[in-house]
């Protein structure tokens, strides 16, 4: 968090909400569907892949602005499995957005120290993608600041059946299919996120109110944020309100807050049978 505030210029907004900010509950891993690109083009009268463009500025800032924070990961949906039933140029402009991305950031990964994943089935990638993705991994891979996931051909549903099938897998290789009890320890770590903790905090740009096949696992306790803005408008400013508003939230985990507990509650009384008169239906 230091150096987010010291890269800011004391005063200004950005400056005045980072410093509202608690660094200790930071959270550790936020993912964000970045939507609404093509409605940017639209209201331009460009065509579609200017949106996907004007949507490279914002994943910079993004990326930097939490690396500076020191979290410890972010996770970003750049294309989902069910997007190849968009028109083939937009695919293959998209393609080659990520090619020219992935060449421009590698110095900025290196200054940030961050180390970039790709999540999701890279093998029907196109080839030239994959060489890129791959180098970018293994120049990155000794970065230890912040891990970068980008989810390319990526889908919450595959990823738990690859997960399983992988579970299965190493079963068959070890022999002991028949006593295989897959509990949910075993998911976990067999899914693409496997050894990163679960996003604190899911971002969603232009005001969509679903989840679209992102982290069916991972987002269970997640904290949601929605916002109508379009992702090429998304700045570090709303970044950072994402996050004040984050943690004004109450996370509960199922449990009961102490500001929900009752002196009775804590004193145990309702335990005592004669206590508790339910009215009967
Ligand atoms: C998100 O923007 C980027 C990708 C899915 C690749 P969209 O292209 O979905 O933008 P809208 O939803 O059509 O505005
Ligand atoms: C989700 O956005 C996928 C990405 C942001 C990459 P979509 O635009 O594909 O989602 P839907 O179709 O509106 O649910
Ligand atoms: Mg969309």
């Amino acid at each position: 968090m230091k150096e987010l505030l010291q890269a800011l210029t004391p005063g200004e907004r950005d400056w005045r909400i980072a410093s509202r900010l608690d660094p200790k509950r930071l959270p550790a891993h936020i993912a964000i569907i970045m939507d609404g690109n093509g409605r940017w083009a639209r209201q331009r009268n460009y065509p579609r892949i200017m949106g996907h463009k004007a949507g490279v500025d914002p994943v910079r800032t993004v990326v930097e602005t939490c690396a500076q924070m020191g979290l410890e990961a972010v996770t970003l949906y750049a294309f989902s499995v069910e997007n190849w039933k968009r028109p083939r140029h937009e695919i293959d402009g998209l393609w080659r957005l990520l090619r020219i991305y992935l060449r421009r950031e590698l110095a900025n990964l290196m200054r940030n120290d961050i180390q970039l994943a790709a999540i999701g089935r890279m093998e029907s990638l196109p080839g030239f993608v994959q060489d890129e993705l791959q180098s970018v991994m293994s120049r990155t891979a000794q970065n230890r600041g912040m891990r970068l996931n980008l989810a390319i051909n990526y889908g919450g549903r595959t990823e738990l059946v690859d997960a399983v099938n992988s579970i299965l897998e190493n079963a068959r290789l070890e022999g002991n299919l028949d006593s295989l009890d897959i509990n949910e320890e075993a998911i976990t770590a067999h899914l693409y996120t496997a050894g990163l903790k679960d996003p604190d905090l899911l971002i969603r740009t232009s005001g969509e109110m679903r989840i679209s096949n992102f982290l069916l696992w991972q987002i269970a306790y997640a904290e949601l944020y929605v916002t109508d803005t379009l992702w090429p408008d998304f700045t570090r400013t709303e970044l950072l309100e994402a996050i004040f508003e984050y943690q004004n939230r109450d996370r509960r985990f199922g449990g009961i807050t102490r500001a929900c507990a009752s002196p009775a509650d804590t004193a145990s009384l309702l335990l005592e049978e004669e206590a508790i008169e339910l009215p009967l239906a």
